[in-house]
């Protein structure tokens, strides 16, 4: 093993101990406690599970949290009535609605009607395009958690080039943003890039966002680079892994986030970040 390990989870506990001491000074100057709403819709094993997480860190952090949990058959227009009603309650900044929805709720549909001030997960169309345009944003959790860890390591990213594998709306796309607003070359690939190994291997920063059990192999890594394993998978044994070969990359590269204990302790640490900015810029506070 030559990397460093970076871990998610330590950094994470940091995170949160910072919130609760910051939720702690809101509440003393102000006596307001940052509310987080989580609405789920239906009855997800995986689904419930990442709510219940959710709900008992925000509470840990001195934040107030409510679970609505709502029937799978629930009409798309009871949901949007019920995000409306919490848009207007000032008990409530940040809501967060669980995702997958069912099939007939019109998920865009529902991340659009969350007013943008309480969208802590940053998913809304306007937070996505203020990170694009530079301005106040919220920033979606995982690509936050992912920037977090850089700068806890102290990871310089001027000039460097970072790969990133993956395009999706909540973790590769705006991820690659962020390293962009950093000043690194940013590239991003996904599944039908030509030649995937190649271009990992120009990557100071990779960070693999595919949803690939172990796709990224050891020989794809620059020696010396710093990976950012963003996977939750099964590999063909059934034990949870990245979508990095860990044991190959850790040998090549000059840092690593493990599968489980790096990515995934940081995405709940940020919902907390962002549920205490979204108090501290609730409408009225100046
Ligand atoms: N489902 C899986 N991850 C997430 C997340 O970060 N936010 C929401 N709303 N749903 C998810």
């Amino acid at each position: 093993m030559s990397a460093k390990l970076i871990d998610g989870k330590a950094i994470a506990a940091s995170v949160r101990a910072g919130v609760r001491e910051k939720v702690a000074e809101l509440t003393a100057r102000t006596g307001v406690r940052p509310g987080l709403t989580v609405v789920l819709v239906g009855e997800d094993p995986a689904s419930r599970i990442y709510v219940r997480n959710k709900g008992k860190a925000a509470e840990e952090a001195g934040i107030v949290s409510h679970q609505i949990d709502l029937p799978a058959f629930t009409p798309e227009k009871e949901l949007l009535d019920l995000v409306a009603r919490l848009n207007a309650d000032d008990a409530v900044h940040g809501i967060l609605v669980q995702l997958p929805l069912p099939g007939h709720i019109g998920e865009a549909k529902v991340i659009e009607a969350i007013a943008p001030g309480k969208d802590v997960d940053g998913f809304h169309p306007m937070n996505a395009g203020r990170l694009f345009t530079g301005g106040v944003s919220f920033l979606p959790c995982t690509p936050y958690g992912i920037l977090t860890m850089l700068d806890h390591e102290k990871v310089e990213l001027k000039g460097k080039h970072a790969v990133v594998v993956g395009r999706s709306n909540i973790v590769g796309k705006p991820a690659a943003m962020l390293l962009l607003s950093r000043h690194a070359t940013v590239t991003i690939c996904h599944s039908r890039t030509v030649d995937l190994p190649s271009v990992v291997r120009t990557g100071d920063v990779v960070v693999a966002a595919v949803g690939r059990a172990e796709m990224i192999r050891g020989s794809w890594i620059r020696p010396g680079a710093v990976v950012i394993d963003v996977g939750m998978n099964r590999n063909a044994g059934g034990k949870l892994c990245g979508d990095v070969a860990f044991d190959e990359a850790k040998e090549v590269a000059g840092a690593i986030t493990p599968v489980p204990g790096g990515v995934g302790p940081m995405t709940i640490a940020m919902l907390l970040q962002n549920t205490y900015e979204a108090a501290l810029r609730r409408p009225g506070s100046g």
